[in-house]
């Protein structure tokens, strides 16, 4: 996590910091002395964000407005994520949910929702892991949602691009062995954050207060989670054997499928 040529550790990109988990990632990272590059659309609050940094942890704060949705977006982070070598940390945080059934969302919001949840931080994976695996060094934490390890009611196209999330991050995992580039998948369960209204929430009954986690608690157990070496952060999962079972059933179910005959239950052939 550590910048090689320096005793500072870096430059850590966040996505998605003008709220939420996204700000509290950049206030801890400030803390452990992180520089920041913080993105979002928000530019008032991006702005405010940093200054409040830069006043509180002497550290620099830069703020990069970009709509991660957006393929020009993303390009300037990519960008940046190549050029500066600088940058030891990238937080793929951005998301947005819709609490709709498929019918009743819109097309836009469906593009928007793809573009960000999964192409942005595709893109935005592949240009870290392409300059960290040149240095040896960096790494790379997406935040996918518990919401991608099964099928929820209402929430189809975010489950889904979160359940992205959770292969391709542990797809990249596999391009990172045996270097010294690090990358964790971060799955919070239900957080208290603006994000419940983004998704239409305020239309819905609240949430039982004991399902809630704080933004604070989240990337608190994160970074522990990141500290001690995982792999898989998932802050509110107490038994952490249920996603070793999980890892291992979806392995075997994989693993099955590389067979040439039909299952005998489906009588083709002899
Ligand atoms: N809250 C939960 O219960 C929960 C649970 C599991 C996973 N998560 C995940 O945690 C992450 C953070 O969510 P949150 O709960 O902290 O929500 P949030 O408070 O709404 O924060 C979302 C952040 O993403 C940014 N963002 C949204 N659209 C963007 C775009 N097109 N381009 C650039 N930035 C954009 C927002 O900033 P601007 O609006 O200023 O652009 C904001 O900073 C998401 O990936 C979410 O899926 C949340």
């Amino acid at each position: 996590m550590t910048n090689p040529h320096s005793d500072k550790p870096g430059v850590a990109i966040v996505t998605g910091a003008s709220s939420g988990i996204g700000k509290v990632y950049a206030d801890r990272l400030a803390a452990r002395g992180y520089d920041l590059v913080l993105v979002a659309r928000r530019e008032e609050r991006l702005r405010a964000i940093a200054a409040d940094l830069r006043q509180r942890y002497a550290v620099n704060a830069e703020v990069m407005v970009a709509d991660l949705s957006r393929p020009a977006g993303a390009a300037a982070v990519a960008d940046r994520l190549s050029s500066d070598a600088s940058v030891s940390l990238l937080v793929n945080n951005a998301g947005f949910s819709a609490l709709k059934p498929l019918t009743d969302t819109p097309d836009d919001v469906i593009v928007d929702m793809v573009g960000l949840n999964v192409t942005a931080l595709t893109m935005l994976s592949k240009a870290a892991l392409v300059a960290f695996k040149t240095r040896n060094a960096g790494t790379i934490v997406n935040v996918g949602s518990g919401a991608g390890f099964a099928p929820y009611p209402g929430i189809p196209v975010y489950g889904s691009t979160k359940a992205y999330v959770y292969l391709f991050t542990q797809s990249l995992q596999g391009e990172v062995g045996g270097t010294s580039v690090r990358v964790q998948l971060v799955l919070p369960g239900a957080v208290i954050s603006e994000g419940w209204d983004v998704a239409g929430g305020a239309d819905l009954a609240p949430l039982p207060e004991n399902i809630m986690m704080t933004t604070e608690d989240c990337v608190d157990a994160a970074l522990a989670g990141l500290d001690q070496g995982e792999r898989v952060t998932c802050p509110s999962l107490h038994d952490d054997t249920i996603l070793r079972e999980f890892e291992a059933l979806s392995g075997r179910a994989l693993q099955s499928m590389f067979d040439g005959k039909p299952a005998a239950r489906y009588n083709v052939g002899g």
